[in-house]
């Protein structure tokens, strides 16, 4: 049998979690590292539901060089899909060095050990924080990088600069760099989902809170940007989608050969853009329930509109997304209700 075992750091993380599950789906091997310091244990139980095993998983900060070493070699490592990283914006310009250090530590030591031990094969997360606000919508892989407005975009920017000068150095490793747009729903099941740690600052989160009555009222940041009705209008793409995209970027990192770049960067996205409000109304259709909002100023740093053109992704690696905004809620909620119920 060929092995096909691939290291998902940050697997108990809420991408890597999901993705876990489409590998095992696909016929692949997951094995986790993860800190859990933005993650919690029950994570395994509940890919333990849904894939009927344990997951192997190392309770330790990937950021170590020998800790690696060892799992490579005793799980006969063979690709790897590095999710590890703080990924909490406000967090991030308060603690730039913590970011610096964990973000880009972290896959500077992932990719030494790859190269030691001939392991070529790595899928890195970025995100589509590095358009900061675009010209010209949706955007393309080729869209212009702006200068990235936070530490932890930055720490994204100088992790696609690393791939790409350790792909012109040498052909050695195999490289993709996904740029997700924004993650919003669950496992279908309800075993696994986002687990925010303390009070959410991203929208759906803070919106399942407000309506199971964890939290009073959600704000909605301004509604006095130039959109149709004047809140943000972001590209919500459901995990699963999200997470089957790794899937095909692993398959397709099979398929790179010969002398050129070895290194290759998709947007991953539903490909529409919908608006705070439009989010909302879609919840509240699916809930059945009038949600508690208000509107509020704006807040520092956000763009005004980001939706992807994932024409790249369909074309290269054969991945689409297919599942709707109203999907995507209705398994959100479920995972929501369901986490109110045993607390
Ligand atoms: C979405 C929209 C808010 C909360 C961030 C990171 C990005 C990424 C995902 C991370 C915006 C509005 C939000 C609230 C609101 N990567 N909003 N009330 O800012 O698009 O992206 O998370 O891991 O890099 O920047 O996502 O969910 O915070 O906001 O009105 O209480 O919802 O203004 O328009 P964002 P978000």
């Amino acid at each position: 049998m060929t092995n096909n075992t691939i290291l998902v750091t940050g697997g108990a993380g809420f991408i890597g979690s999901h993705t876990v599950v489409a590998l095992a789906e696909a016929g692949f091997r997951p094995v986790i590292i993860d800190d859990f310091s933005n993650s919690q244990q029950s994570v395994l139980e509940g890919l333990k539901q849904i894939l009927g095993y344990e997951v192997p998983c190392v309770a330790h900060d990937c950021n170590d060089r020998q800790t690696l070493l060892d799992l490579f070699q005793q799980e006969n490592v063979r690709g790897v899909i590095h999710f590890a990283a703080f990924k909490a914006v406000g967090e991030s310009m308060e603690e730039p060095l913590r970011y610096y250090r964990n973000n880009l530590g972290s896959l500077l030591t992932l990719m030494d050990v790859m190269l030691e031990t001939g392991v070529s094969n790595l899928i890195f997360s970025s995100s589509c924080t590095v358009y900061g606000e675009p010209e010209v919508l949706p955007v393309t892989e080729l869209t212009p990088i702006q200068p990235a407005a936070s530490v932890y975009g930055n720490t994204k920017q100088i992790g696609e600069e690393i791939l790409r000068d350790v792909d012109a150095a040498n052909k050695a490793l195999k490289m993709i760099a996904l740029r997700y747009f924004n993650p919003i729903g669950a496992h279908p099941s309800a075993q696994i989902g986002e687990l925010p740690l303390g009070i959410p600052s991203n929208l759906v989160p803070y919106l399942l809170q407000t309506a199971s009555g964890l939290r009073q009222q959600l704000t909605v940041f301004g509604d006095d940007y130039p959109t149709p009705d004047g809140t943000c209008i972001r590209d919500y793409i459901h995990v699963m989608d999200l997470a089957e995209a790794h899937v095909s970027a692993l398959q397709a990192l099979g398929q790179m050969t010969g002398a050129g770049s070895h290194y290759d960067v998709f947007n991953i996205g539903a490909g529409q853009g919908n608006s705070v409000l439009e989010l909302i109304r879609t919840f509240e259709s699916v809930s059945g329930q009038a949600l508690n909002y208000r509107i509020g100023p704006r807040r520092a740093g956000d763009v005004t509109a980001v939706y992807a053109d994932a024409t790249k992704a369909r074309e290269q690696l054969g991945w689409t997304a297919k599942r709707s905004l109203r999907e995507a809620l209705e398994d959100s909620w479920r995972w929501e209700q369901m986490l109110r119920a045993k607390v």
